[in-house]
């Protein structure tokens, strides 16, 4: 089939590669003519695992193509919306001008098809509600239906995502009847692979379909900010959260994964994701429903302020002291630094006075760019050289599986500080680390011989 792909940022590139390697013919287009060039020439303008070798084979195989032009995509049967629904200047909402500047500029584009069938399909994060506006615009236009059809890639695992989704979701403007199997069958065709292999696929209305993807963001969001609650009250009285975690996890009702405690969820998604939720409840008078989600956002945000105040602690207070923050991106494999609580917990250790250096295996160009004159170092030895106190803030395997033998030979202080529950504090306090981790109880006790650890007096 011809598809287009409309807004090739992250979701729309990886989607446009991929729909190109099921075999269809795929035109990406975007307004921003860089991106486009470095897209046609097989440059991958994100790190994400996997996603430059597909690019590249659509490209060779001359099924994929990218353009600025929008009168190119009129041979397209299918129009994927890739547009992305950043939060609005003004408050907590999705702010959803690309995405009505592409309807506006597509128009054309669905009238010179002269009746012929041809799909809109939204793939971004939007409000519900949108779907079923946007569809009076489009559907106006003889021949063309509009379906939504969210999307749940993951940065570090886009292409696995996308071509191996664990569902896909169909939102209809109504999900049965004549019209409706017409529209479903068209987009089956653009994922018969899928579909043969066995990826389910459930239809709904646009409204339900818009909640599904907004409901799983939240749930993701609230589970993360469910274990750092934890973790604070792990630190209160003295117990140890990656344990809770393990323990809790291994009940099939609550599953063990996204119960990673540390500092905190960023990156371009979950964060305004819940925003935008609370703000559509508050729209739709039901605000005290999501009203909990504040609450995720604000333990969320704690985090970063207490891994800023332990390091303090740590130290003695920052100013003038050298501190070196392992890791950049809003979390491993990836070198996006959206909302990074990496990058914000060195922003503001930087603005406390501290003289920070960073580190990251991907992130630091555009780290960099996003907090001017920050200190940045690619190199680990030479990042960790000279270091009063080190933090580990995104879990790049590299930084999971550092030797603390080796890395005290680097730093001036052997001063550890483990903001993602990754490193075992044992192992680090027996290499002579005063270590400490956010959701564990202060460490330090395992530093002494054993003998002189206090008796805990017996239980009654
Ligand atoms: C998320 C959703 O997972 C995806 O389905 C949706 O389509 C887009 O938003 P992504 O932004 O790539 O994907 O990141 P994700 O893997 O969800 O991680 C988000 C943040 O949560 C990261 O900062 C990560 O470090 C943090 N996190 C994750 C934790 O702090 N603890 C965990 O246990 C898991």
């Amino acid at each position: 089939m011809v598809i287009s792909v409309i807004g090739v940022g992250y979701l729309g590139a990886v989607h446009a590669a991929a729909m190109a390697e099921l075999g269809h013919e795929v035109i990406g287009l975007d307004i921003d003519a860089d991106r486009i060039a470095a897209l046609q020439a097989g440059r991958a303008p994100f790190h994400e695992p996997g996603f430059e070798e597909i690019l590249r084979r659509g490209l060779r195989s001359g099924r994929l193509r990218f353009t600025t032009d929008y009168a190119e995509l009129e041979p397209a049967e299918v129009h994927f919306l890739g547009l992305g629904t950043p939060q609005r200047k003004d408050g907590f909402g999705a702010d959803l001008s690309h995405l009505e500047s592409a309807i506006d500029s597509l128009r054309e584009v669905l009238a010179a098809r002269g009746g012929a069938p041809t799909l809109v399909v939204g793939k971004s994060t939007v409000p519900a509600g949108t779907a079923r506006r946007l569809s009076d615009q489009v559907e106006q236009v003889e021949g063309v239906q509009l379906l939504w059809n969210p999307e749940f890639l993951r940065e570090g695992f886009a292409v696995q995502d996308t071509l191996e989704p664990d569902r896909l979701v169909y939102g209809l403007r109504e999900p049965e009847g004549p019209q409706a199997e017409a529209v479903i069958a068209m987009l089956d065709a653009v994922y018969a692979a899928l579909l043969a292999a066995g990826v389910p696929r459930l239809v709904m209305g646009y409204e339900t379909a818009e909640l599904v993807k907004a409901s799983a963001n939240a749930f993701l969001a609230t589970k993360i900010s469910f274990i750092n609650a934890i973790a604070e009250m792990c630190e209160a009285v003295g117990g140890d959260v990656a344990d809770v975690a393990r323990a809790i996890g291994m009940d099939d009702r609550i599953g063990a994964k996204f119960l990673r405690a540390g500092v905190g969820f960023g990156g371009g998604c979950l964060p305004k994701d819940i925003r935008a939720f609370i703000a559509s409840a508050e729209e739709h008078g039901v605000g005290e429903s999501l009203g909990f989600l504040r609450e995720v956002d604000l333990i969320n945000e704690r985090r970063r302020a207490r891994t800023v105040e332990l390091a303090g602690e740590m130290l003695g207070g920052v100013e003038g002291r050298r501190i070196t923050v392992l890791g950049a991106a809003f979390k491993p494999d990836s070198d996006d630094v959206r909302d990074s609580p990496a990058l914000d917990v060195a922003d503001r250790l930087m603005q406390a006075g501290a003289r920070v250096t960073v580190t990251d295996p991907q992130a630091l160009a555009n780290a960099a760019q996003r907090v001017p004159g920050l200190t940045v170092e690619a190199e680990l030895a030479a990042a960790l050289r000279g270091a009063e106190l080190t933090l580990l803030l995104t879990e790049w395997r590299e930084y999971r599986d550092l030797d603390p033998v080796w890395a005290a030979d680097l730093v001036a202080v052997p001063r550890m500080l483990d903001g993602r529950t990754v490193l075992e504090p044992r192992r680090w306090a027996e290499a002579g680390w005063e270590f400490r981790s956010l959701g564990r109880a202060d460490s330090s006790a395992l530093q002494q011989p054993a003998a002189s650890i206090p008796a805990v007096p017996a239980l009654l």
